[in-house]
């Protein structure tokens, strides 16, 4: 028999002084184009407070307080992208990316997204596959999205359950 493990990581907002460990996994998950520290500056200036458009969570190793995931979110307009979402290699397979999907979806709710889009590489097939568990469908391509190594992107989009049509939007 298989053993299965399940992710024990306790996720939590991420917050300024997690950068620099994010940026250490940042670089072993996306080495051709990985995520500047300014980016993730950037972004974090509009995760807190009544205006707030992004969402950007990290797992962290109850053990040791290791980072071992993170993930995040824009919401503008009634529509949601997954901006980023990433787990250490020796975590997958444990539920962890699912675990940090499922509460950037419940935040896209929160920000009253109809639908929510993401870009995928299209030799990325274990991230597709769970984007597809999700219900994420595929709709186009961008072509030579990543670069360098003008790889296309697969462009996926999820309708957001029990969000009302008629919202005022993100
Ligand atoms: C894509 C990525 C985030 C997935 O993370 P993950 O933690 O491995 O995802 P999960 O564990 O939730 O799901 C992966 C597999 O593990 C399985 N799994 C889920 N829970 C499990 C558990 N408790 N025990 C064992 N296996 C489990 C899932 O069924 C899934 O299998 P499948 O792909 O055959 O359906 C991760 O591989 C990653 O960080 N990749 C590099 C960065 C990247 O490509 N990011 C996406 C950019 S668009």
């Amino acid at each position: 028999m298989t053993a299965v493990t399940t992710s024990a990581a306790v996720l939590r907002e991420m917050r300024w002084w997690d950068i620099a460990p994010v940026l250490t996994l940042e670089h072993d998950l996306f080495p051709e184009d990985a995520w500047s520290e300014g980016m993730f500056w950037s972004e974090l200036a509009h995760a807190r407070g009544a205006r707030a458009t992004r969402r950007y969570v990290v797992a962290e190793d109850p053990a040791d307080g290791r980072l071992v995931g993170y993930a995040g979110l824009a919401a503008a307009g009634g529509l949601g992208d997954v901006q980023t979402i990433a787990v250490a290699r020796d975590q997958w397979g444990t539920g962890l990316g699912a675990r940090l999907l499922t509460d950037l979806l419940q935040h896209a709710t929160a920000f009253e997204c109809e639908e929510v889009l993401l870009e995928v590489r299209v030799d990325n097939t274990r991230a597709q596959k769970l984007y597809e568990r999700f219900g994420f469908e595929p709709i186009g391509f961008r072509r030579g999205y990543y670069q360098p190594g003008n790889v296309d992107a697969l462009v996926m989009r999820l309708t957001v359950q029990g969000t009302e049509t008629d919202s005022d939007g993100c």
